[in-house]
């Protein structure tokens, strides 16, 4: 339970890396606020993980996080049904197009608008809660493509570019308000978003990764319950890679 007592807004939380750390916070005694815009794979889960609780510990609401009042939604329902708010996860992404040339200006600010600029307003609308909380801690999903180019994915890794450089600087910046801020930067791991990846691309993948395969969402989650919990009362402003050894090579 090293999570018990907590409460914590989870975004892209439907399915994929975010369902995975929404069950592992719930085991690990946290109460939810799960985001996400696929309302029916949100609500599927939390009746899920309530069911299995005996209670009603996760909350679903649709909210997109490019919008800065639905964040302010998610705050106040927090707050409202819980009593507080002690974490964040800001994990909603999309991959977007391909190359340089490829990028087209809708597809560039859509990415940069889920993934850079929604981790940026879910730390705005927070930050005021974790103060009345009495401090808190941000954990956002970064990549290993923040550290490393791929050749194929320019706005992705300009995106998660961006959100190492936001979770260094918001750690730094809050530091002394008793809120830390740190990411997580998975490898490959087998989510929807994955699932048709071209057989030629996964294989590289594989092969350029020590460990020889691909990670299962529940293999990144425990990143996520660590940075979140007190254990990590010392941890700010780090980038913890979960990538099976791809950036070591
Ligand atoms: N799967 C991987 O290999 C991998 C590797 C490194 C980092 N990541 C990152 O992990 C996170 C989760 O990845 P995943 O593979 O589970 O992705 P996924 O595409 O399977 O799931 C992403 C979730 O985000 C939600 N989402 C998208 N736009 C949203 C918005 N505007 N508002 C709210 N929710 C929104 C989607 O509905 C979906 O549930 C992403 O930030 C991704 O970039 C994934």
């Amino acid at each position: 339970m090293r999570l018990k007592n907590k409460v914590a807004i989870v975004t892209g939380a439907a399915h994929g890396i975010g369902a995975a750390i929404v069950r592992a916070f719930a085991r690990e005694g946290a109460k939810l606020v799960v985001g996400d815009i696929l309302d029916d794979e949100g609500n599927a889960l939390v009746a899920a993980i309530n069911k299995e609780a005996g209670a009603e510990i996760a909350l679903y609401m649709r909210f997109d996080v490019t919008q800065a009042a639905h964040w302010d939604k998610a705050v106040a329902l927090a707050e409202s049904r819980f009593g507080k708010l002690d974490l964040l996860v800001n994990n909603a992404g999309v991959p977007g197009r391909p190359g340089v040339e490829d990028t087209t200006e809708e597809s560039w600010n859509r990415t940069m608008d889920v993934d850079l600029k929604g981790t940026w307003l879910g730390m705005k609308a927070c930050m005021p809660a974790f103060r009345r909380a009495g401090g808190g801690a941000v954990v956002n999903t970064c990549s290993n493509y923040a550290l490393v180019a791929s050749g194929r994915a320019t706005v992705y890794h300009s995106a998660k570019g961006g959100v190492l450089s936001l979770t260094r600087a918001a750690a730094v910046e809050y530091a002394r308000q008793k809120i830390r801020v740190n990411a997580v930067l998975p490898g490959v791991v087998a989510t929807p978003r994955n699932a048709s990846l071209p057989a030629d691309w996964a294989k590289t993948l594989i092969d350029q990764t020590p460990l020889g395969r691909i990670a299962q969402p529940d293999e990144i989650a425990p990143a996520y319950v660590f940075l979140a919990s007190d254990e990590a009362s010392f941890v700010t402003g780090t980038s913890l890679v979960v990538d099976g050894g791809y950036t070591s090579i």
